[in-house]
């Protein structure tokens, strides 16, 4: 998954100046709070615009990745969808808006919630360097989500990391809100961790018992089939820049995102078979698939002998939706 060049050359600008050396220790810094555990109002809150800067060098590419690849899997149930207003709420730095721009060719409205004035100024100054959206099309709101917002119909609506960043008291309301702020597609998307998919998950029930179908992952809408000591997450390749590697110290050119997420729409999508929701362990003359399917997680092999099927199977990845048979091999 390659980060816009656009965007990496525009959070470059914005670093002039800022030795490599000061943003390995804001980076370390925000990891550090990401890393223990549930992050709360204080912990997540950038100090300076320099710590923002450190969010969009060191989390923003990965971000990236997850939120354009569940725009990807909700546009491949619901072909038709034409998204003309978005709503990003704990907006960020804007992440939303770069991913949603190529995906959506008619967007030409957007409004971002944030209560973090360095991110908005962030945002702001990233947008207008690459000319994406004109300012009339950009509306940035500085609030906090919990204490509600105008509803009014948004074609799209997102918020992508930002529930677990919630009180837990908090959510519910905030979830309602989105969906009544809904006229066609809902993505929730959070870490892929074990608390990250409980969210995922009351959140599933949360709407599903208030109508909206879900149009990705799950291929139903039956109670989820995952165990308790199991969680349903995908996961993205990230390319590594240059500065992100020198940032973390990290040698590999690549990172893993692992993520949970849900999809929910008012209108139903196309029905699928299922999904994949593991890496498929390809060996020799046969391919292992663990999927997630309107009868319950199905573990099946397709061989070599089919060949058909087995030809079909090689295509799959993690995160593939499936239409055919595959089951019948088992
Ligand atoms: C992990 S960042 C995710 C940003 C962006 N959605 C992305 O995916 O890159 C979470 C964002 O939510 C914002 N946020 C957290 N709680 C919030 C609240 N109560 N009201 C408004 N924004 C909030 C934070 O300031 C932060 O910018």
């Amino acid at each position: 998954m390659e980060f816009p060049s656009q965007l990496h050359a525009a959070i470059e600008e914005q670093l002039s100046g800022l030795p490599v050396k000061k943003l390995a220790v804001l980076t370390e810094k925000i990891s550090g709070r990401y890393r223990s555990g549930e992050p709360s109002r204080e912990k997540v809150c950038m100090d300076s615009y320099q710590d923002a800067l450190a969010y969009a060098v060191f989390r923003m590419p990965a971000t990236y990745a997850a939120i354009y690849f569940s725009i990807e899997q909700a546009m491949e149930r619901l072909p038709d969808l034409e998204i003309k207003t978005l709503l990003d709420a704990g907006a960020g730095p804007g992440t939303a808006m770069w991913a949603a721009s190529p995906l959506w060719p008619a967007l030409d409205h957007i409004t971002l919630i944030e209560r973090d004035q360095n991110m908005i100024e962030l945002g702001r100054k990233l947008c207008a360097r690459s000319g994406m959206f004109s300012k009339e099309q950009v509306n940035w709101i500085k609030a906090d989500i919990r204490d509600g917002w105008e509803i009014k119909p948004y074609d799209a609506v997102i918020a992508a990391y930002v529930l677990n960043e919630l009180p837990q008291e908090s959510r519910a309301a905030f979830v309602e809100r989105l969906w009544e702020s809904t006229a066609q597609l809902l993505i929730i998307i959070e870490p892929g961790t074990p608390a990250g998919f409980l969210n995922i998950k009351q959140v599933r029930e949360q709407l599903l018992d208030q109508g909206a179908s879900i149009v990705a992952p799950c291929p139903h809408e039956k109670p989820c089939p995952i165990q308790d000591n199991d969680w349903c997450h995908f996961s993205r390749r990230v390319a590594r820049s240059g500065l992100h590697r020198q940032v973390k110290g990290a040698e590999l050119s690549y990172e893993d995102e692992k993520f949970s997420f849900l999809c929910l729409s008012r209108t139903k999508g196309m029905d699928v078979d299922g999904r994949v929701i593991r890496h498929p362990q390809i060996r020799k003359g046969h391919i292992y698939l663990n999927l997630c399917t309107p009868d319950g997680l199905v573990n099946t092999v397709v061989r070599r002998r089919d060949k058909e099927m087995f030809r079909k199977a090689r295509e799959l990845k993690w995160g593939s939706i499936i239409n055919g048979n595959f089951v019948r091999n088992k």
